[in-house]
């Protein structure tokens, strides 16, 4: 799990690389720009002036992306660039220093606003992520309590099925759809009655038949959540089989959405290591030669490699941790720009 955490904080500590980049390289352009376009006195003194206003951009962008600290020092390289042009290319033009003076003022300004704002708004989003993620976590507990008589269940598929997500280096969009729809996967069986879901013995087929419109159920339930539904395609493909044997629109192979194929495998593992009514557990090691002996058939084969590549100490030092401190396991939901 923390390979996972790590992975999506690779892709995090990328792209703020990347925009750090990008903020560097409009301060430098524009600095550079503005110091040997023409001064006064001639006619394109106006794209001069006009430079000098560009300044505001990487200020406005590094409040977006990094906060208030980040438009802070944005402001305080835009200064350190600037003060060289307005001491040395117009020294002695007391006026003209003054109305330069004025600028850095209005850039300072623009920091502070922007940033100050952009924190408001930041704080409050991901105080919202942490509701929705909080009640999320809440609903599934609660069935989960119903159906395994614990309610790490779903915490513990995620937390698989987010280890196998990071060996396949997913992006951290499909992680947080691959994290969202590992939770809720069964959230469907809410409609399930009690006698069906925890009949101990063999389903007849009109059992069946009820307990497998749950992932339709559950798809329909996402769809009316708007946080929730992108991963309703996951939630409704659960039950698919690779090989296109399994319910409810028998797909197959990559038809099958990349993370209900991750989430299987995963769900798979806790099942067989898990005590269920019907099966004692199984160890790790007797637990990966089942599902090897099943890739290509109800696994994906991708997938089954990625997850044959943990081992199974690291196997149950997650699900230690799920058990100690579920709420390690907290990603983020997606709201950061
Ligand atoms: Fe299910």
């Amino acid at each position: 799990m923390k390979q996972g955490l790590m992975i999506i904080n690779g892709w995090y500590v990328r792209r703020q690389r990347l925009r750090l980049i990008i903020v560097g390289s409009l301060i430098a352009v524009v600095g550079l720009s503005h110091w040997i376009t023409p001064i006064a006195g001639d006619p394109f003194h106006v794209i001069h002036v006009f430079l000098r206003k560009l300044f505001i951009l990487p200020i406005v962008l590094s409040a977006i992306w990094f906060e208030f600290r980040g438009a802070i020092i944005a402001a305080a390289f835009v200064t350190i660039v600037y003060l060289p042009h307005v001491f040395l290319q117009w020294s002695g033009n007391l006026t003209e220093n003054i109305n330069q003076l004025g600028e850095v003022a209005t850039a300072w300004i623009v920091a502070l606003l922007s940033g100050f704002f952009v924190r408001i708004e930041k704080t409050a989003l991901r105080e919202t992520a942490r509701t929705h993620e909080g009640s999320v976590i809440a609903l599934v507990a609660a069935l989960d309590a119903r159906e395994h008589e614990t309610e790490l269940h779903s915490l513990r598929v995620r937390a698989y099925a987010l280890r196998i997500g990071a060996e396949l280096a997913m992006t951290p969009k499909q992680m947080r759809l691959l994290g969202q729809a590992s939770l809720l996967h069964d959230i469907g069986k809410i409609g399930t009655p009690d006698p069906i879901l925890l009949k101990p013995g063999p389903l007849t087929d009109e059992e069946w038949q009820t307990m497998r419109r749950h992932p339709e159920v559950g798809r329909r339930i996402l769809l009316l959540v708007s946080f929730l539904k992108d991963s309703a395609e996951i939630v409704y493909s659960h039950h698919e089989h690779y090989d296109g044997t399994g319910y409810p629109r028998s797909l197959s192979g990559e038809q099958i959405p990349f993370e209900a194929r991750v989430f299987a495998v995963a769900d798979a593992f806790d099942a067989l290591t898990s005590d269920r009514p019907y099966r004692k557990k199984v160890s790790c090691e007797e637990a990966r030669k089942v599902i090897q002996a099943d890739s290509g058939k109800y696994f994906d084969t991708e997938a089954v490699r990625a997850f044959l590549r943990v081992s199974c100490e690291e196997w149950e030092r997650i699900d230690l941790e799920v058990s100690a401190a579920p709420e390690f396991l907290r990603v983020d939901s997606g709201n950061d720009a």
